[in-house]
């Protein structure tokens, strides 16, 4: 219980620091960083990016506002939400006749892409195309693929494998494939998430976040982590993508994933990763950036562009089970219903604004998007300093979206079955884990029938 009670307390300071004072400040002493690290540092607190309703519920946005919101559009069907045309025939593109940016089908063929050394692929990298990892059940879905990830701790302090802490498994030459370390004892695979609807993720604004993590009982209560928008000069903003929720901006998740998935360098990732830390440019034919910074742009469009995961049929045992869901608790962290922001609010640091495809848009993503020690943790923190080193051990709460499509569960990928996957929650879900397990069997067969159909 003590310590329990310390866990809180620390948490809760934590969280104090990230949001309400928004601390950016890093104390130069215990500081470890390298200059892909430095990148990582927010410049400024997070902005306000207001919305006019309270945005977790849509019954309250739609009783306490005039403006009209409405469902966002949901379906695995390789069509757009209406962010961008549909553009011409997919299968009649070719690398000849695709234009980025022109249209869904064209950002989506630059996604599918296979890159090839001449493209700049690697010289360390871990798949040739976005689709690779991004496929199930269509392109941006999630997959089974998993990267890897080391460090060790000395002296209470963590720091990432050389040249840092994500283990490519592949590159362009037998001579430069990255080992792992036996020093290196703190490892982890983390596995593909799902892009679709990543859009309307993006177009949530910084205070819903806020307000729903305000509204969750203490010993529940997520952690809203301040991340820079690397297209925005570093401004910071509520994280909400990746596993540990790295990222608030689709451009800066895809400038990185170029870099760090495929080993192509672009403007806002101009560096190319070392192999074990030691420079691989002998291996590099490409100059830098490899890329304009047009693919990641089409890149980002292309997820912006998505519908929602759609959910499957609705029995009476899944209307049961949603029931059972939101009495046991499970809700308090998978949040069912989130508004997206007005269309016309500047997003990003203002290096985007909420169009009317995304804007005042209800989604069902099943998750608060912010991080929770649920006693799953990897290991691995955000960033290797002391500042970050509370998130070493917390993980973003999993969107259920699409949770139908997907077969290897968790930020590793190594729970196969959902009442394991419910079974793995302790930490911060100690209490809703323990209420799972007073139900009768007819009851948790009912909230996985749900879960089924997500
Ligand atoms: C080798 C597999 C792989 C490739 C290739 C890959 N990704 Fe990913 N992607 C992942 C993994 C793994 C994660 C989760 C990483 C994490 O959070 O640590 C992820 C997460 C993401 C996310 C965050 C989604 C969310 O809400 O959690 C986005 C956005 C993304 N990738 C975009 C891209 C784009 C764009 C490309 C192509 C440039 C790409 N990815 C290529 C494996 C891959
Ligand atoms: C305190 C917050 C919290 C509560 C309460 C909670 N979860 Fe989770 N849930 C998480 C986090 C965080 C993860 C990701 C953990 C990881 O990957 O290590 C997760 C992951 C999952 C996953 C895996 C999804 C995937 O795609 O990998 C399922 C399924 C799930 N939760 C269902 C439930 C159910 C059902 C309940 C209620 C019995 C519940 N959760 C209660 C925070 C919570």
């Amino acid at each position: 219980m003590q310590a329990l009670k310390l866990f809180v307390v620390a948490a809760f300071a934590v969280m104090i620091s990230f949001s309400f004072f928004h601390s950016t400040k890093v104390s130069s002493q215990v500081r470890q960083t390298t200059d892909s690290n430095d990148r990582f540092l927010p410049r400024t607190p997070v902005e306000v990016e207001r919305q006019s309703a309270s945005a977790f519920s849509a019954q309250a946005a739609t009783t306490t506002t005039t403006l009209t919101v409405t469902e966002a559009p949901a379906a695995f069907d390789n069509k757009t939400n209406g962010y961008l045309t549909q553009g011409p025939a997919f299968d009649t593109l070719n690398e000849d006749t695709v234009v980025a940016g022109r249209s869904f089908n064209d950002n989506r063929f630059i996604f599918e892409e296979t890159e090839i050394i001449a493209d700049g692929l690697g010289p360390t990298y871990n798949a040739q195309s976005c689709r690779e990892c991004h496929q199930n059940v269509v392109t941006g879905g999630a997959s089974q693929i998993a990267e890897h990830r080391t460090g060790h701790m000395t002296n209470g302090q963590f720091f990432e494998a050389p040249g840092g802490s994500l283990v490519h498994s592949r590159a362009t030459d037998a001579a430069i494939v990255e080992r792992v370390n036996f020093q290196d004892d703190i490892r982890t695979f983390r596995i593909s998430t799902n892009t679709l609807g990543d859009g309307f993720v993006e177009a949530i604004a910084n205070d819903t976040l806020l307000d729903i993590r305000n509204a969750q009982p203490f010993s529940m209560r997520g952690i809203a982590i301040t991340v820079p928008v690397l297209e925005a000069g570093n401004i910071g903003r509520i994280g909400r993508f990746g596993w540990k929720a790295q990222h608030a901006s689709l451009q800066s998740f895809a400038a990185d994933a170029y870099l760090n998935e495929m080993g192509i360098t672009s403007p806002l990732f101009p560096k190319e990763n070392t192999s074990g830390g030691n420079d691989v440019s002998a291996y590099d034919t490409v100059a830098d950036p490899e890329d304009d910074g047009d693919d990641v742009t089409a890149f980002a469009d292309f997820m912006r562009a998505t519908k929602v995961p759609p959910r499957g049929p609705i029995t009476s045992s899944v209307t049961a089970g949603d029931s059972i869901f939101r009495q046991i608790g499970c809700n308090v962290c998978h949040t069912p219903t989130i508004v997206t922001a007005d269309p016309g609010t500047r997003i990003n640091g203002g290096a985007f604004t909420v169009p009317a495809a995304l804007g005042d848009k209800i989604i069902h993503p099943y998750s608060d998007y912010l991080l929770h020690d649920i006693g799953t943790g990897d290991g691995i923190p955000f960033l290797p300093t002391s500042d970050y080193a509370f998130s070493a051990n917390t993980i973003r709460t999993a969107p259920l979206w699409g949770l139908r499509t997907r077969n290897r569960m968790m930020h590793d990928g190594l729970t196969f079955t959902l009442q394991e996957a419910i079974l793995r929650h302790a930490g911060q879900a100690s209490a809703v884990t323990a209420r799972f397990q007073q139900l009768s069997g007819t009851q948790q067969s009912q909230l996985r029938a749900f879960l089924n159909s997500l």
